[in-house]
């Protein structure tokens, strides 16, 4: 197995401060201390399961860069910086670009005025990149990324506000086997997802509203936040273990354990 290594960026300066999507309410806001301490249980669970966790400077007045999965798309030693739908996020690249020059990798952006928000949005699974599109990313981007690593890429419309990236309704688990919920597509999205991938497991509406299709996969353990029983029962079936970590203080901003992460040596269910 390979050595799996994953980008984060501490939670110190995490918080509600604008709303971009369905979930995030600042007159709710976020407990800063409980966030903090949900992250941390995060890096420990995935430090035991073996992964060496890199870690970004977490930086004043950007609250969401602690979802580093959002960061671009890494593919070998290259990545491809996201351009963010949202000025708010825009914000984060210079940081993202910055740490990804500083450790090897050459940095590569997608033309101008082409949204695409990384691996929030595109996931391989097996040789094929599923790249959700409409809420956040354009399927544009993802055929620009397509051409530019010579890899089929089937975009997915996302057509639900509350799963506005598809590491919301969708997770890879083995080059043959994914998790998805359903209704986060459209019928044809599922046609997608089925022809192509032979095994599909699904999450329930209740639980994926708890964001448990957003779980980061190390070998056959499934990190996924608490409240996934369904999900860790159909895992446990197909041989995964489920472990979970309270993660709903990042729920109030619509992410969860994977968009807490960045898999920088390519995802166990990637086939390059
Ligand atoms: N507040 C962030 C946003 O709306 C959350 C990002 C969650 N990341 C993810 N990969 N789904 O952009």
């Amino acid at each position: 197995m390979k050595n799996p290594r994953i980008l984060m960026c501490p939670a110190d300066h995490y918080g509600i401060e604008y709303e971009i999507n369905p979930w995030m309410s600042r007159a709710r806001g976020a407990a800063p201390d409980r966030a903090r301490q949900q992250w941390r249980d995060l890096h420990d669970t995935l430090v035991k399961l073996g992964v060496q966790i890199e870690l970004m400077t977490p930086q004043p007045g950007l609250p969401d860069l602690v979802f580093t999965a959002n960061a671009g798309l890494v593919f070998g030693k290259r990545f491809f910086s996201s351009r963010f739908t949202h000025p708010e996020r825009q914000r984060e690249t210079p940081h993202f670009d910055a740490w990804f020059a500083a450790h090897g990798f050459s940095v590569e952006r997608l033309p101008e005025g082409v949204y695409f928000e990384g691996a929030g949005d595109a996931l391989f699974c097996g040789p094929i990149l599923f790249a959700g599109y409409r809420i956040r990313s354009h399927a544009a981007g993802h055929l620009h990324l397509g051409n530019a690593l010579q890899r089929m890429v089937l975009p997915v419309e996302l057509i639900d506000k509350r799963f506005y990236h598809l590491d919301t309704c969708f997770c890879p688990l083995s080059p043959d086997e994914a998790i998805y919920f359903p209704g986060a597509f459209d019928a044809y999205g599922r046609t997608v997802l089925q022809k192509h991938i032979p095994k599909l497991i699904e999450v329930v509406e209740k639980e994926a509203e708890r964001f448990a299709c957003n779980a980061v996969v190390v070998g056959k353990k499934v990190v996924v936040n608490a409240g996934s029983d369904q999900l860790a029962a159909d895992l446990q079936q197909a041989g995964y273990e489920c472990l979970s970590v309270e993660l709903d203080e990042f729920i109030k901003a619509g992410g969860s354990a994977k968009c807490l992460t960045l898999r920088l040596d390519g995802e166990d269910a990637a086939v390059w």
